[in-house]
């Protein structure tokens, strides 16, 4: 599929059409990371997720013809029930991405209405399953247009847009594991778009865990938009673009044989690899605090001592996810609430699981 085939063609006699969308989204943590693109967010090298379950945005989209044509997008965003201007620019900045492939959206009013599920300004982005609702009720809205869209089109479309919101958002829309990027050993993959992941998969890794420790809840010092561009022009780009790849590769062959000494072994340098990119950028910054590390040596020790296969990754922020097998649940649990928790902002931390994806509402 190439960029100009997500272009709808709008049916030369239809009205336009009043009413309400509506979609749940949910949130995903990255095992092989996505750092570093160039424009229109294409990465640099394939990344592969887990599909979150319990953190998701809720998103309604209401749609009225305009009053009067203009040339401009007519939108209010509203959070949680009230009004949020902060978020206008990026909405206004994403229809602007989107326009060639969505040509109806300066012919609408629209109100778009978000919830999340995670606690506000919990230091968990948004911006993956928020931006994967919206483009979901957009398609809504264009099928309702034009029905003749396949589902798997569908999906495909939405995922193509919600890259164009926010790169990791194109990895939020189906479960439990989702490739983005054109890899070699994953048939179908594509820098276009995410695609469910459907190579074998051992089932070691169903309903895995994944425990958000909420380490810093204040907002990052340096976003992820400048973080990505850092990774032009950095010292070590090129290998670590081949590093992601052949992490890919190796983790296609440790989603098929269950082996978790290797998941651990990959996940955990996958992480550390993308902060040491940050620490190594010019200008350098570090998004770990001290609790970040404090919190990763206890994983390392409890893991020794306990045979669990407990394992951390990070995002783009101080935040622990904490992966482990359905099988460590009790123990893990147990040993996050006595050992961890003190490490986090208010004790708070949130827990999840692999999801399924996105519904409608
Ligand atoms: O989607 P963005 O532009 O916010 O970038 C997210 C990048 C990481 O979360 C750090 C890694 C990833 O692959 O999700």
């Amino acid at each position: 599929m190439i960029e100009k085939n997500f272009i709808f063609h709008m049916p030369v006699s239809k009205k336009a059409l009043s009413g309400s969308v509506a979609w749940r989204s949910p949130s995903n943590i990255a095992l092989i990371k996505y750092w570093g693109k160039t424009d229109p967010q294409i990465p640099k090298n394939a990344s592969i997720s887990f599909t979150l379950s319990n953190c998701h945005s809720n998103t309604r989209l209401d749609f009225s013809p305009k009053a009067t044509p203009s040339d401009q997008y007519d939108f209010q965003v509203f959070l949680d029930g009230k009004k949020a201007p902060d978020f206008e620019p990026k909405i206004a900045a994403f229809f602007k991405r989107v326009d060639t492939y969505l040509p109806f959206l300066k012919t609408y009013s629209f109100d778009i209405k978000t919830e999340n599920s995670f606690p506000h300004s919990s230091g968990i982005a948004s911006s993956a399953s928020g931006m994967s609702a919206l483009s979901l009720c957009l398609m809504s809205l264009q099928k309702l247009i034009d029905p003749s869209i396949s589902e798997e089109d569908f999906f495909k479309k939405a995922s193509f847009l919600a890259r164009l919101g926010s790169g990791s958002a194109a990895r939020s829309l189906t479960g439990p594991l989702v490739v983005w990027g054109e890899h070699p050993d994953i048939h179908g993959s594509s820098d276009l778009y995410g695609t469910a992941f459907t190579n074998l998969v051992h089932a070691n890794f169903r309903d895995y865990q994944d425990t958000i420790l909420l380490v810093d809840k204040g907002v990052k010092q340096v976003s992820s938009t400048i973080g990505h561009k850092l990774m032009l022009g950095h010292p070590f780009a090129k290998a670590r673009f081949e590093q992601a790849q052949n992490n890919l590769s190796r983790m296609v062959e440790i989603l098929k044989s269950g082996n978790l000494e290797d998941f651990i072994d990959v996940v955990e340098k996958e992480a550390l690899s993308l902060h040491a990119m940050m620490m190594t950028s010019d200008p350098y910054f570090v998004l770990m605090k001290p609790n970040t590390l404090e919190i990763i040596e206890k994983i390392w020790a409890f893991r020794r001592s306990s045979g669990s296969h407990i394992c951390f990754t990070l995002d783009a922020g101080a935040n622990v996810h904490v992966l482990y097998p359905l099988k460590d649940k009790d123990l893990v649990e147990a040993f996050i609430a006595s050992d961890l928790a003190p490490f986090c902002e208010n004790n708070q931390f949130i827990q999840d699981q692999v999801g399924m994806g996105a519904s409608q509402l």
